[in-house]
């Protein structure tokens, strides 16, 4: 059978590259520039991905003229797809009067007046540009509010390219001293990190829902008994909602009743622009106060630059409750139409996540984020066969959609996966 789904690859990678020579070709040319011809490890997939030209709503256009369904929307960075009207309209605007000041502006003093009340247990915000910052702000708050240095984190459990956070992913474990790890979901392997290294433990740092990798969400009582853990033994407790926020106006701090000393965000607060921000409790982030003697320094150019969070605050403001409700159902419309589908064509299939993220394997049981993946190939065929077809997902099979994915383009995303599913059907009986 492995034979046959490499085989099947093979083919499938065969027509990609025939159907997109002038993505071929700027590879080609970017190879001699940038690394592999890429920038980023995410969004790579062999043979090469397509080079985009433009995007527009729910849709992103090739070098080679193809069209396709953006279901992972950058990484989960865009909740309103591309070329946004409203947040355009701000931007063109903005680009007129200046993008970056030294100092406050008044954009960036209302998008952090919002950003306080969605996350309303919280008091105080502070910019940095990428999630990734958010991460690096977060870990240097916890470890000088609590003088201690180590971070306890979740074995695969992905919060940006930041070292000390790697601990657990890219084949790296334990970074004693630094980074401890527990396992997603089990919380006695928390309870047993606490009791081993409680007095160098800082913070834990989680996400709601696993994303990158294998899409796992949390069971109800995980987030709020890790909470507890680390306040009985004098850790923060942080949340990193860089992706989930997206499940309620309030964030993932709602949708699961937990409140977190710390909240970390980035992607879509910036309105498809870099921005990130970490929203905490006042005696945390005050730290940073300028005023204070003893405050923490935190530099960064760009931090609140005056585009980021004119746009940003678009986004957010039009990410309501009604528009969670309808990316959800659809969300689930699709899930729901591909497991039958797969099941009609005696393919296996399992879909994991909340809300609007998910995941969608071909594979009969969820497969373990920790460790090799057992339906790497025959999720990597379903990947390229679903390119082909013209919806982009993330490539480790992850999906999510954005506010402009309305009901017809779901059903498009619904008729182009089955086509994609009976590519992978019809490929592997030959
Ligand atoms: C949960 C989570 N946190 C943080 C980050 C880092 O964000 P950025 O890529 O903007 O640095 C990511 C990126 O994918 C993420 O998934």
């Amino acid at each position: 059978m492995q034979t046959t789904v490499d085989q099947a690859w093979r083919t499938f990678r065969q027509r990609f590259v025939a159907e997109t020579p002038k993505s071929r070709e700027l590879t080609e040319r970017a190879q001699a520039v940038l690394p592999g011809g890429s920038t980023r490890t995410v969004g790579w997939f062999a043979p090469y991905p397509m080079v985009f030209e433009r995007g527009s709503g729910p849709y992103l256009f090739d070098a080679d003229g193809r069209r396709y369904i953006d279901m992972f929307c950058n990484g989960l960075s865009l909740i309103h797809g591309h070329a946004y009207p409203p947040v355009v309209e701000v931007a063109e605007r903005v680009l007129r009067s200046g993008t970056a000041w030294p100092g406050t502006s008044r954009s960036q003093i209302a998008f952090a007046e919002l950003l306080a009340q969605r996350i309303p247990t919280h008091g105080l915000v502070r910019f940095a540009n990428t999630g990734t910052e958010a991460s690096m702000l977060a870990v240097k708050l916890a470890r000088a509010f609590t003088g201690r240095r180590s971070i306890l984190k979740s074995w695969a459990g992905y919060h940006g390219s930041y070292d000390v956070l790697e601990a657990g992913l890219h084949g790296q474990g334990e970074d004693p001293g630094r980074a401890r790890l527990g396992v997603f979901n089990d919380l006695d392997s928390f309870r047993r990190a606490f009791a081993e290294h409680g007095d160098e433990i800082a913070a834990v740092i989680l996400e709601s829902v696993m994303y990158t990798g294998v899409v796992i969400a949390a069971e109800p009582e995980f987030l709020s008994g890790v909470q507890e853990l680390a306040h009985q033994h004098g850790a923060l407790f942080i949340l990193d909602d860089c992706l989930m926020f997206r499940l309620a106006e309030g964030g993932s701090a709602q949708y699961y009743g937990v409140e977190a000393d710390l909240t970390m965000l980035g992607k879509f607060i910036g309105g498809g622009t870099p921005v990130g921000a970490v929203v905490g409790r006042p005696d945390i982030i005050g730290q940073l106060d300028p005023n204070r003697p003893d405050r923490i320094y935190h530099g960064g150019s760009f931090n609140g630059n005056v585009l980021g969070t004119a746009c940003g605050a678009v986004a957010v403001r039009d990410l309501t409750a009604a528009v969670i409700d309808a990316m959800d159902r659809r969300a689930q419309h699709i899930r729901t139409a591909l497991e039958s589908a797969a099941a009609q064509r005696g393919l296996p299939m399992v879909t994991t996540g909340i809300g609007s993220a998910f995941g969608a394997y071909l594979s009969a049981t969820v497969p373990s984020p920790i460790g090799p993946r057992e339906d790497i190939g025959m999720s990597r065929l379903f990947h390229l066969a679903a390119i082909r077809r013209g919806v982009l997902i993330g490539d480790g099979n992850e999906f999510a959609l954005s506010s402009v994915v309305d009901d017809a383009v779901a059903d498009e995303v619904v008729d182009r996966l089955v086509a994609a599913l009976d590519d992978v059907a019809e490929e592997l009986s030959r």
